[in-house]
């Protein structure tokens, strides 16, 4: 990747370990999981693009199928454990088993004043943004208890690592997600089991966007150490290395991929 992180400029970063695995990606259907899709596809990696947008998650997968990697769509509610098991169990017919989780289906971090927040949003949002990942993993946890390996990378937010514009469901959410990192990784590491986290912040995605415009986008850039908002293949890249045996002796860690704002 180029200095400024833009796309794939500087080549696609490649792990040989990776080929013939099989991943499982949430929030594949667009932004940073579609970009880790394509990712993990480069690298010769089986990938389950995984999302409630059967259209955008079919076009996904079409355009990242690549003569080294199958890539299948599978639409699935991650909040609902029926969903998530059903897309578990089609991925293990389709590709085999999973080598690879990334939970990264979420993203309800709009701003609310908690003087305005209601019970009801505060458990949407506890539901998308942590109880999924719960859900996501426990569907394919055993699986790779049982064979002794996997890799799993968990999506939480600079909001969860320290207070930023967001709602406080969605930062509790998030900081809910680094403590089930670490919880689970110490449980399942004498499985062969890696767990691993990463917590970005302002990621330039369609959504990002459609919310901001060139001037705020401009200064928000100014506003990090290393002037300039992140980029989907930021938050992909690392995952690759995450997912990929040359972070073997890495568990437990939640990786802030946040241009040198979060220094904690
Ligand atoms: N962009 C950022 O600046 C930023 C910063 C920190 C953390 N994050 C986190 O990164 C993750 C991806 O966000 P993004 O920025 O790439 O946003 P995005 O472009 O809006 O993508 C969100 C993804 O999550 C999926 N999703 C949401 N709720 C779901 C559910 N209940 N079941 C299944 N899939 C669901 C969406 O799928 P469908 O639309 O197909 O349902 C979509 O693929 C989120 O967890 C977000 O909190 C983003």
């Amino acid at each position: 990747m180029s200095a400024r992180g833009d796309g794939w400029a500087g080549g696609m970063p490649r792990y040989p370990d990776l080929a013939g695995k099989v991943a499982v990606v949430t929030g594949g259907s667009r932004g940073i999981g579609a970009a880790t899709a394509r990712a993990l596809a480069a690298n010769g990696v089986d990938v389950a693009v995984v999302g409630r947008d059967e259209a955008a998650l079919s076009a996904v997968a079409d355009s990242i199928r690549v003569a080294e990697a199958r890539a299948i769509a599978v639409r699935a509610d991650c909040t609902q454990q029926d969903d998530v098991r059903h897309m578990a169990d089609t991925v293990a017919e389709q590709l085999g088993a999973v080598d690879i989780l990334v939970a990264f289906a979420g993203g309800n971090g709009m701003p609310v004043p908690t003087t305005e927040e209601t019970p009801d949003h505060w458990r949407e949002v506890i539901d998308t943004d942590l109880t999924s990942a719960f859900l996501t993993i426990s569907a394919v946890l055993r699986t790779m208890v049982e064979r002794g390996h996997g890799s799993i990378v968990t999506m939480s937010s600079s909001a969860g690592r320290q207070p930023a514009r967001s709602n406080a469901a969605y930062a509790a959410a998030k900081a809910g997600v680094v403590a089930f990192t670490r919880h689970l990784a110490n449980e399942v590491a004498p499985n062969g089991v890696r767990v691993n986290c990463v917590a970005p912040s302002s990621i330039e995605t369609d959504r990002l966007r459609r919310w901001t415009t060139p001037e705020v986008r401009r200064q928000l850039a100014e506003s990090f150490p290393l002037r300039r908002i992140g980029q989907p293949a930021d938050v992909a890249t690392t995952t690759l290395f995450l997912a990929s045996d040359a972070s073997s002796w890495i568990t437990g860690i939640t990786l802030d991929i946040a241009g040198g704002m979060i220094m904690i």
